[in-house]
Protein backbone atom coordinates (compact mmCIF):
# COMPACT_ATOMS: atom_id res chain seq x y z
CA UNK A 1 0.00 0.00 0.00
CA UNK A 2 0.80 3.47 -0.94
CA UNK A 3 -1.84 5.12 0.64
CA UNK A 4 -2.66 5.82 3.56
CA UNK A 5 -5.57 7.74 6.34
CA UNK A 6 -3.00 8.02 8.58
CA UNK A 7 0.55 9.99 8.06
CA UNK A 8 3.11 10.75 10.69
CA UNK A 9 5.70 13.35 10.22
CA UNK A 10 8.52 13.42 12.51
CA UNK A 11 12.15 14.45 12.16
CA UNK A 12 13.30 10.74 13.13
CA UNK A 13 11.90 7.42 11.64
CA UNK A 14 11.69 5.16 14.58
CA UNK A 15 14.80 3.48 13.83
CA UNK A 16 18.06 5.17 12.91
CA UNK A 17 19.98 3.42 9.60
CA UNK A 18 23.84 2.93 11.12
CA UNK A 19 26.70 2.07 8.18
CA UNK A 20 29.49 0.63 9.65
CA UNK A 21 33.27 1.13 8.44
CA UNK A 22 33.04 -2.66 6.53
CA UNK A 23 29.33 -1.21 4.75
CA UNK A 24 27.37 -2.99 6.45
CA UNK A 25 23.62 -1.38 7.37
CA UNK A 26 21.91 -1.87 10.66
CA UNK A 27 19.06 -0.60 12.32
CA UNK A 28 19.21 0.63 15.26
CA UNK A 29 15.89 2.37 17.89
CA UNK A 30 16.23 6.01 17.74
CA UNK A 31 16.66 8.07 20.64
CA UNK A 32 14.01 10.10 22.85
CA UNK A 33 10.71 10.36 23.83
CA UNK A 34 8.94 11.21 20.98
CA UNK A 35 10.09 7.75 19.30
CA UNK A 36 9.43 6.02 22.80
CA UNK A 37 5.44 7.34 22.91
CA UNK A 38 5.00 7.59 18.80
CA UNK A 39 6.27 3.67 18.39
CA UNK A 40 3.55 2.45 21.15
CA UNK A 41 0.69 4.27 19.25
CA UNK A 42 1.32 3.00 15.63
CA UNK A 43 1.12 -0.28 16.94
CA UNK A 44 -1.95 -1.59 16.22
CA UNK A 45 -2.81 1.34 13.53
CA UNK A 46 -2.55 0.78 10.22
CA UNK A 47 -0.38 4.48 9.17
CA UNK A 48 2.60 5.31 7.46
CA UNK A 49 5.68 7.17 9.12
CA UNK A 50 7.71 10.05 7.37
CA UNK A 51 11.18 10.94 9.00
CA UNK A 52 14.48 11.10 8.31
CA UNK A 53 17.02 7.69 9.14
CA UNK A 54 19.68 9.51 10.89
CA UNK A 55 22.37 9.01 8.04
CA UNK A 56 23.36 11.63 5.36
CA UNK A 57 22.76 11.27 2.19
CA UNK A 58 20.00 9.43 0.19
CA UNK A 59 17.44 7.63 1.34
CA UNK A 60 16.27 4.08 0.80
CA UNK A 61 13.08 3.12 -0.37
CA UNK A 62 10.11 3.32 1.92
CA UNK A 63 10.25 -0.16 3.97
CA UNK A 64 8.30 -2.01 6.71
CA UNK A 65 9.63 -2.38 9.92
CA UNK A 66 7.62 -3.99 12.77
CA UNK A 67 4.52 -3.48 10.80
CA UNK A 68 4.95 0.45 10.53
CA UNK A 69 5.38 1.47 6.91
CA UNK A 70 8.43 3.46 6.79
CA UNK A 71 8.82 6.39 4.00
CA UNK A 72 12.55 7.88 4.86
CA UNK A 73 13.33 11.33 3.87
CA UNK A 74 16.62 12.03 2.94
CA UNK A 75 19.14 14.93 3.97
CA UNK A 76 22.46 16.02 2.62
CA UNK A 77 25.53 16.14 4.41
CA UNK A 78 24.80 20.29 4.54
CA UNK A 79 21.44 20.00 5.64
CA UNK A 80 22.28 17.50 8.05
CA UNK A 81 24.35 20.16 9.62
CA UNK A 82 22.36 23.31 8.69
CA UNK A 83 18.62 22.13 9.06
CA UNK A 84 19.10 19.21 12.20
CA UNK A 85 21.97 20.79 13.86
CA UNK A 86 22.19 24.34 13.10
CA UNK A 87 18.26 26.11 13.02
CA UNK A 88 16.72 23.12 14.52
CA UNK A 89 19.49 22.18 17.21
CA UNK A 90 21.11 25.33 17.92
CA UNK A 91 19.02 27.88 17.22
CA UNK A 92 14.90 26.79 18.28
CA UNK A 93 16.41 24.03 20.91
CA UNK A 94 18.04 27.29 23.37
CA UNK A 95 14.73 29.19 22.72
CA UNK A 96 12.40 26.70 23.48
CA UNK A 97 14.31 25.62 26.65
CA UNK A 98 14.52 29.21 28.61
CA UNK A 99 17.93 30.20 26.61
CA UNK A 100 19.83 27.67 29.09
CA UNK A 101 22.69 28.74 26.57
CA UNK A 102 23.22 31.20 23.95
CA UNK A 103 21.44 30.07 20.95
CA UNK A 104 23.08 31.23 17.67
CA UNK A 105 21.03 32.13 14.28
CA UNK A 106 22.52 31.90 10.76
CA UNK A 107 20.31 32.72 7.64
CA UNK A 108 22.01 29.66 6.04
CA UNK A 109 20.40 27.56 8.58
CA UNK A 110 17.40 28.93 8.32
CA UNK A 111 16.65 28.71 4.22
CA UNK A 112 17.58 25.10 4.98
CA UNK A 113 14.89 24.38 7.43
CA UNK A 114 12.48 25.90 4.88
CA UNK A 115 13.93 23.59 1.93
CA UNK A 116 13.46 20.57 4.30
CA UNK A 117 10.04 21.15 6.00
CA UNK A 118 8.82 21.81 2.41
CA UNK A 119 10.27 17.95 1.55
CA UNK A 120 8.75 16.17 4.37
CA UNK A 121 5.48 18.17 3.42
CA UNK A 122 5.77 16.60 -0.18
CA UNK A 123 6.52 13.35 1.28
CA UNK A 124 3.96 13.27 3.11
CA UNK A 125 1.24 14.76 0.50
CA UNK A 126 2.63 11.56 -1.66
CA UNK A 127 1.47 8.99 0.30
CA UNK A 128 -1.49 10.35 2.19
CA UNK A 129 -5.04 9.06 1.11
CA UNK A 130 -7.57 11.96 0.03
CA UNK A 131 -9.16 13.54 3.54
CA UNK A 132 -6.45 11.75 5.29
CA UNK A 133 -4.50 12.78 8.81
CA UNK A 134 -1.36 13.55 8.90
CA UNK A 135 0.00 14.32 11.91
CA UNK A 136 3.09 16.17 12.43
CA UNK A 137 5.48 16.04 15.13
CA UNK A 138 7.91 19.22 16.64
CA UNK A 139 10.22 21.96 16.52
CA UNK A 140 12.11 20.59 13.92
CA UNK A 141 8.58 20.99 11.62
CA UNK A 142 7.14 24.37 12.23
CA UNK A 143 6.59 24.72 8.64
CA UNK A 144 5.45 22.10 7.42
CA UNK A 145 1.69 22.34 8.08
CA UNK A 146 1.15 24.99 5.92
CA UNK A 147 2.98 23.66 3.00
CA UNK A 148 1.62 20.68 3.39
CA UNK A 149 -2.40 22.15 4.01
CA UNK A 150 -0.79 24.63 0.33
CA UNK A 151 -0.61 21.31 -1.43
CA UNK A 152 -2.93 19.13 -0.01
CA UNK A 153 -6.40 21.51 0.77
CA UNK A 154 -8.23 17.97 1.52
CA UNK A 155 -6.13 17.07 4.86
CA UNK A 156 -6.89 16.95 7.95
CA UNK A 157 -3.63 18.74 10.04
CA UNK A 158 -2.42 18.04 13.45
CA UNK A 159 1.25 18.85 14.94
CA UNK A 160 2.15 18.67 18.35
CA UNK A 161 5.19 20.22 20.36
CA UNK A 162 6.86 17.91 22.48
CA UNK A 163 9.23 20.09 23.79
CA UNK A 164 8.12 23.48 25.88
CA UNK A 165 6.81 26.67 23.80
CA UNK A 166 8.23 29.71 25.04
CA UNK A 167 7.35 32.87 26.48
CA UNK A 168 6.88 35.43 23.60
CA UNK A 169 9.48 37.78 25.23
CA UNK A 170 11.93 34.60 24.20
CA UNK A 171 10.23 33.55 20.93
CA UNK A 172 10.48 37.26 19.60
CA UNK A 173 14.43 36.84 19.51
CA UNK A 174 13.85 34.33 16.42
CA UNK A 175 14.35 36.11 13.51
CA UNK A 176 11.37 35.74 11.32
CA UNK A 177 9.42 34.87 13.65
CA UNK A 178 6.28 35.61 12.06
CA UNK A 179 6.61 32.72 9.60
CA UNK A 180 6.85 30.01 11.87
CA UNK A 181 3.77 31.59 13.56
CA UNK A 182 2.43 30.98 10.09
CA UNK A 183 3.48 27.87 9.34
CA UNK A 184 1.69 26.19 12.24
CA UNK A 185 -0.98 27.85 11.74
CA UNK A 186 -1.39 25.71 8.26
CA UNK A 187 -2.66 23.17 11.22
CA UNK A 188 -6.24 22.27 12.23
CA UNK A 189 -5.14 21.45 15.56
CA UNK A 190 -1.75 22.01 17.65
CA UNK A 191 -1.20 20.63 20.61
CA UNK A 192 1.19 21.03 23.06
CA UNK A 193 2.89 19.48 26.98
CA UNK A 194 1.20 21.96 29.07
CA UNK A 195 -1.44 24.85 29.20
CA UNK A 196 1.06 27.44 29.65
CA UNK A 197 2.45 26.38 26.41
CA UNK A 198 -0.22 26.56 24.55
CA UNK A 199 -0.96 30.25 26.19
CA UNK A 200 2.58 31.36 25.05
CA UNK A 201 2.26 29.82 21.37
CA UNK A 202 -1.43 32.13 21.59
CA UNK A 203 0.27 34.93 23.44
CA UNK A 204 2.79 34.94 20.52
CA UNK A 205 -0.02 34.46 18.10
CA UNK A 206 -1.91 37.74 19.49
CA UNK A 207 1.30 40.01 19.82
CA UNK A 208 3.40 39.03 16.66
CA UNK A 209 0.41 38.60 13.64
CA UNK A 210 -2.88 40.62 15.18
CA UNK A 211 -4.34 37.67 14.87
CA UNK A 212 -7.49 37.40 17.49
CA UNK A 213 -7.92 34.83 19.74
CA UNK A 214 -11.01 33.89 21.73
CA UNK A 215 -10.27 31.26 24.45
CA UNK A 216 -8.15 28.48 22.57
CA UNK A 217 -9.32 29.64 19.42
CA UNK A 218 -6.57 31.39 17.08
CA UNK A 219 -8.23 33.55 13.96
CA UNK A 220 -5.70 33.49 11.32
CA UNK A 221 -5.32 36.23 8.26
CA UNK A 222 -7.18 33.92 6.15
CA UNK A 223 -10.30 33.70 8.47
CA UNK A 224 -9.91 29.92 9.33
CA UNK A 225 -9.98 28.91 13.28
CA UNK A 226 -7.07 26.80 14.73
CA UNK A 227 -7.32 25.58 17.87
CA UNK A 228 -3.95 25.42 20.36
CA UNK A 229 -4.29 23.41 23.36
CA UNK A 230 -2.83 20.83 26.07
CA UNK A 231 -2.45 17.46 25.55
CA UNK A 232 -0.07 15.98 27.68
CA UNK A 233 1.92 13.22 26.46
CA UNK A 234 2.72 9.41 28.31
CA UNK A 235 3.83 6.01 28.15
CA UNK A 236 2.34 2.67 27.55
CA UNK A 237 2.06 2.23 31.39
CA UNK A 238 0.37 -1.44 31.16
CA UNK A 239 3.18 -2.96 28.72
CA UNK A 240 5.87 -1.30 30.78
CA UNK A 241 4.20 -2.44 34.37
CA UNK A 242 4.43 -5.48 33.07
CA UNK A 243 7.89 -5.66 31.67
CA UNK A 244 9.15 -4.23 35.34
CA UNK A 245 7.04 -6.71 36.72
CA UNK A 246 8.74 -10.31 35.25
CA UNK A 247 11.08 -12.17 36.85
CA UNK A 248 14.03 -11.80 34.52
CA UNK A 249 13.85 -7.65 34.91
CA UNK A 250 12.95 -8.50 38.64
CA UNK A 251 16.04 -10.17 39.09
CA UNK A 252 18.34 -8.52 37.05
CA UNK A 253 17.57 -5.56 39.68
CA UNK A 254 18.34 -7.43 42.65
CA UNK A 255 21.83 -8.15 40.29
CA UNK A 256 22.30 -4.56 39.19
CA UNK A 257 21.99 -3.66 43.63
CA UNK A 258 24.38 -6.42 44.07
CA UNK A 259 26.62 -5.55 41.32
CA UNK A 260 26.80 -2.10 42.99
CA UNK A 261 27.66 -3.54 46.73
CA UNK A 262 24.58 -3.94 48.03
CA UNK A 263 24.41 -0.49 48.68
CA UNK A 264 21.59 1.35 51.34
CA UNK A 265 20.85 3.89 48.75
CA UNK A 266 20.63 3.81 45.16
CA UNK A 267 19.64 7.29 43.57
CA UNK A 268 19.46 7.46 39.26
CA UNK A 269 19.51 9.79 37.18
CA UNK A 270 18.48 9.20 33.39
CA UNK A 271 19.03 11.29 30.34
CA UNK A 272 20.01 12.24 27.25
CA UNK A 273 23.25 14.11 27.90
CA UNK A 274 21.75 17.73 27.04
CA UNK A 275 22.03 20.87 29.28
CA UNK A 276 18.42 20.87 29.69
CA UNK A 277 18.06 18.32 31.83
CA UNK A 278 20.56 19.56 34.93
CA UNK A 279 22.99 16.96 35.07
CA UNK A 280 25.32 19.47 36.46
CA UNK A 281 23.04 20.68 39.10
CA UNK A 282 22.15 17.05 40.48
CA UNK A 283 25.93 16.25 40.65
CA UNK A 284 26.86 19.16 42.40
CA UNK A 285 24.07 18.23 45.09
CA UNK A 286 25.34 14.81 45.37
CA UNK A 287 28.99 15.77 45.76
CA UNK A 288 28.17 18.38 48.34
CA UNK A 289 26.09 15.74 50.32
CA UNK A 290 29.40 13.37 49.84
CA UNK A 291 31.42 16.14 51.13
CA UNK A 292 29.66 17.37 54.07
CA UNK A 293 29.12 13.09 55.20
CA UNK A 294 25.40 13.50 54.70
CA UNK A 295 25.84 10.58 52.22
CA UNK A 296 28.49 7.85 52.23
CA UNK A 297 30.30 6.05 49.95
CA UNK A 298 30.07 2.84 49.08
CA UNK A 299 26.68 2.28 51.55
CA UNK A 300 25.24 5.47 49.03
CA UNK A 301 25.92 5.63 45.58
CA UNK A 302 24.44 7.53 42.08
CA UNK A 303 23.66 6.06 38.55
CA UNK A 304 23.87 7.96 36.03
CA UNK A 305 22.64 7.03 32.45
CA UNK A 306 23.39 9.77 29.90
CA UNK A 307 22.27 8.34 26.43
CA UNK A 308 24.81 10.16 23.80
CA UNK A 309 23.28 12.90 21.97
CA UNK A 310 24.25 15.61 19.25
CA UNK A 311 27.33 14.85 20.00
CA UNK A 312 28.81 16.89 16.92
CA UNK A 313 27.29 20.44 18.50
CA UNK A 314 29.78 22.02 20.56
CA UNK A 315 27.18 23.08 23.50
CA UNK A 316 26.97 18.98 23.76
CA UNK A 317 30.68 18.60 23.55
CA UNK A 318 31.35 20.86 26.39
CA UNK A 319 28.52 19.60 28.76
CA UNK A 320 30.02 16.07 28.22
CA UNK A 321 33.34 17.38 29.33
CA UNK A 322 32.08 18.85 32.52
CA UNK A 323 30.09 16.22 33.43
CA UNK A 324 32.70 13.57 32.84
CA UNK A 325 35.12 16.03 34.58
CA UNK A 326 32.90 16.26 37.79
CA UNK A 327 32.28 12.42 38.07
CA UNK A 328 35.84 12.44 38.10
CA UNK A 329 36.36 14.52 40.74
CA UNK A 330 33.51 13.09 42.69
CA UNK A 331 34.69 9.44 42.46
CA UNK A 332 37.95 10.61 42.85
CA UNK A 333 37.69 12.37 46.49
CA UNK A 334 34.90 9.75 47.80
CA UNK A 335 34.80 6.68 46.12
CA UNK A 336 36.69 3.73 48.03
CA UNK A 337 38.48 1.23 45.95
CA UNK A 338 36.70 -1.19 43.50
CA UNK A 339 33.06 1.03 44.15
CA UNK A 340 32.03 4.16 42.26
CA UNK A 341 30.14 6.29 43.92
CA UNK A 342 29.18 7.79 41.02
CA UNK A 343 28.40 4.50 38.08
CA UNK A 344 28.36 6.79 34.89
CA UNK A 345 27.00 5.28 31.70
CA UNK A 346 27.19 7.09 28.45
CA UNK A 347 25.46 4.74 26.35
CA UNK A 348 21.64 4.02 25.77
CA UNK A 349 20.62 0.26 26.52
CA UNK A 350 17.91 -2.36 25.68
CA UNK A 351 14.08 -1.33 27.17
CA UNK A 352 14.34 -4.53 29.71
CA UNK A 353 17.95 -3.29 31.41
CA UNK A 354 16.69 0.33 31.74
CA UNK A 355 13.15 -1.10 33.30
CA UNK A 356 15.43 -2.84 36.05
CA UNK A 357 17.14 -0.17 37.22
CA UNK A 358 14.22 1.57 37.50
CA UNK A 359 13.31 -1.26 40.08
CA UNK A 360 16.15 -1.04 41.47
CA UNK A 361 16.54 2.51 42.37
CA UNK A 362 15.31 4.34 45.69
CA UNK A 363 15.19 7.50 44.73
CA UNK A 364 14.94 8.68 40.87
CA UNK A 365 16.60 12.21 40.15
CA UNK A 366 14.48 14.03 37.39
CA UNK A 367 16.17 17.26 37.98
CA UNK A 368 15.71 19.24 34.35
CA UNK A 369 15.90 23.12 33.89
CA UNK A 370 13.27 22.57 31.81
CA UNK A 371 11.70 20.05 29.67
CA UNK A 372 8.43 19.92 27.61
CA UNK A 373 7.10 16.34 29.52
CA UNK A 374 9.65 14.14 30.56
CA UNK A 375 8.82 10.65 30.10
CA UNK A 376 11.53 9.17 32.25
CA UNK A 377 9.58 10.01 35.42
CA UNK A 378 6.28 8.50 33.96
CA UNK A 379 8.62 5.31 33.34
CA UNK A 380 10.01 5.49 37.37
CA UNK A 381 6.68 5.43 38.85
CA UNK A 382 5.69 3.07 36.47
CA UNK A 383 8.11 0.59 37.68
CA UNK A 384 9.02 0.77 40.69
CA UNK A 385 7.16 -0.81 43.41
CA UNK A 386 5.39 1.48 46.31
CA UNK A 387 8.55 1.73 48.61
CA UNK A 388 10.03 4.40 45.50
CA UNK A 389 10.54 8.16 46.08
CA UNK A 390 10.35 10.95 42.57
CA UNK A 391 12.28 13.89 43.11
CA UNK A 392 10.76 16.24 40.28
CA UNK A 393 11.72 19.49 38.97
CA UNK A 394 9.41 22.29 38.41
CA UNK A 395 10.50 23.07 35.70
CA UNK A 396 9.31 19.77 33.08
CA UNK A 397 6.12 19.44 32.12
CA UNK A 398 5.50 15.96 34.30
CA UNK A 399 5.55 18.26 37.22
CA UNK A 400 2.02 19.08 36.33
CA UNK A 401 0.82 16.04 36.40
CA UNK A 402 2.91 14.03 39.06
CA UNK A 403 1.76 15.71 42.33
CA UNK A 404 3.51 12.75 44.56
CA UNK A 405 6.48 13.73 44.03
CA UNK A 406 9.18 15.65 45.82
CA UNK A 407 9.20 19.17 43.88
CA UNK A 408 12.45 21.29 43.68
CA UNK A 409 14.09 24.30 42.08
CA UNK A 410 17.44 22.38 40.45
CA UNK A 411 18.82 25.94 40.20
CA UNK A 412 18.60 26.19 44.15
CA UNK A 413 21.36 23.41 44.97
CA UNK A 414 20.78 23.48 48.73
CA UNK A 415 17.13 23.40 48.35
CA UNK A 416 17.92 20.81 46.10
CA UNK A 417 20.17 18.54 48.32
CA UNK A 418 17.23 19.33 51.21
CA UNK A 419 14.92 17.64 48.84
CA UNK A 420 17.00 14.89 48.02
CA UNK A 421 17.35 14.08 51.68
CA UNK A 422 13.70 14.24 52.61
CA UNK A 423 12.96 11.67 49.70
CA UNK A 424 15.50 9.33 50.93
CA UNK A 425 14.56 10.07 54.53
CA UNK A 426 10.94 9.67 54.01
CA UNK A 427 8.69 7.15 55.97
CA UNK A 428 7.03 3.95 53.88
CA UNK A 429 3.64 5.02 54.23
CA UNK A 430 4.12 8.35 52.65
CA UNK A 431 6.25 6.71 50.08
CA UNK A 432 3.38 4.03 49.34
CA UNK A 433 0.70 7.49 49.13
CA UNK A 434 2.90 9.33 46.79
CA UNK A 435 4.34 6.74 44.46
CA UNK A 436 0.51 5.29 44.51
CA UNK A 437 -1.00 8.13 43.36
CA UNK A 438 1.58 8.86 40.94
CA UNK A 439 1.09 5.27 38.98
CA UNK A 440 -2.94 5.80 39.26
CA UNK A 441 -2.30 9.15 37.49
CA UNK A 442 0.53 7.43 34.30
CA UNK A 443 -1.87 4.38 34.18
CA UNK A 444 -5.05 6.36 33.53
CA UNK A 445 -3.17 8.32 31.41
CA UNK A 446 -1.53 6.75 29.03
CA UNK A 447 -0.15 7.02 25.63
CA UNK A 448 -3.17 5.56 23.94
CA UNK A 449 -5.36 7.86 25.61
CA UNK A 450 -3.23 10.66 24.60
CA UNK A 451 -3.28 9.42 20.80
CA UNK A 452 -6.93 9.22 21.26
CA UNK A 453 -7.47 12.50 22.80
CA UNK A 454 -5.33 14.20 20.40
CA UNK A 455 -6.85 12.71 17.39
CA UNK A 456 -10.24 12.95 18.86
CA UNK A 457 -9.33 16.85 19.06
CA UNK A 458 -7.82 17.04 15.82
CA UNK A 459 -11.16 15.54 14.18
CA UNK A 460 -13.58 17.63 15.82
CA UNK A 461 -11.32 21.21 15.06
CA UNK A 462 -13.16 23.76 14.35
CA UNK A 463 -12.30 24.37 10.65
CA UNK A 464 -14.16 21.69 8.94
CA UNK A 465 -12.90 20.70 5.39
CA UNK A 466 -16.27 20.91 3.65
CA UNK A 467 -15.44 24.60 4.30
CA UNK A 468 -12.45 24.61 2.24
C1 LIG B 1 13.53 15.20 22.09
C2 LIG B 1 12.80 15.82 20.91
C3 LIG B 1 12.69 14.84 19.76
C4 LIG B 1 14.05 14.26 19.44
C5 LIG B 1 14.70 13.66 20.67
C6 LIG B 1 16.10 13.10 20.41
O1 LIG B 1 12.77 14.19 22.67
O2 LIG B 1 11.52 16.26 21.30
O3 LIG B 1 12.16 15.47 18.62
O4 LIG B 1 13.94 13.28 18.43
O5 LIG B 1 14.78 14.65 21.66
O6 LIG B 1 16.92 14.07 19.83
P1 LIG B 1 17.54 13.88 18.39
O7 LIG B 1 18.10 15.21 18.02
O8 LIG B 1 18.60 12.83 18.55
O9 LIG B 1 16.47 13.43 17.45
Amino acid sequence: RTSFDLVIVANRLPVDRVTGPDGRVELRRSPGGLVTAMESVMRGREGAWVGWAGEAGEASDPFVEDDMYLVPVPLSADEVADYYEGYSNASLWPIYHDVIVQPVFKRRWRSAYEKVNRRFAEAAADCAARGATVWVHDYQLQLAPHILRELRPDLRIGWFNHIPFPPVELFMQLPRREELLRGLLGADFLGFQRRTDAENFRSACRRLLGATVKGEIVTTEDGRAVRAAAVPISIDADGLQQLARSEPVQERAREIRHELGDPDLVLLGVDRLDYTKGIRHRLKAFGELLSEGTLTAPGDVLIQVATPSRERLEAYQTLRGQVERTVGQINGDYAPIGTPAVSYLHRSFPREEMAALFVAADVMLVTPLRDGMNLVAKEYVTCHGDDGALVLSEFTGAAVELQGAYRCNPHDIDALKTTIMEAARSPLDERRRRMRSMRRQVASHDVARWAQDFLDDLAAAPDKPERR
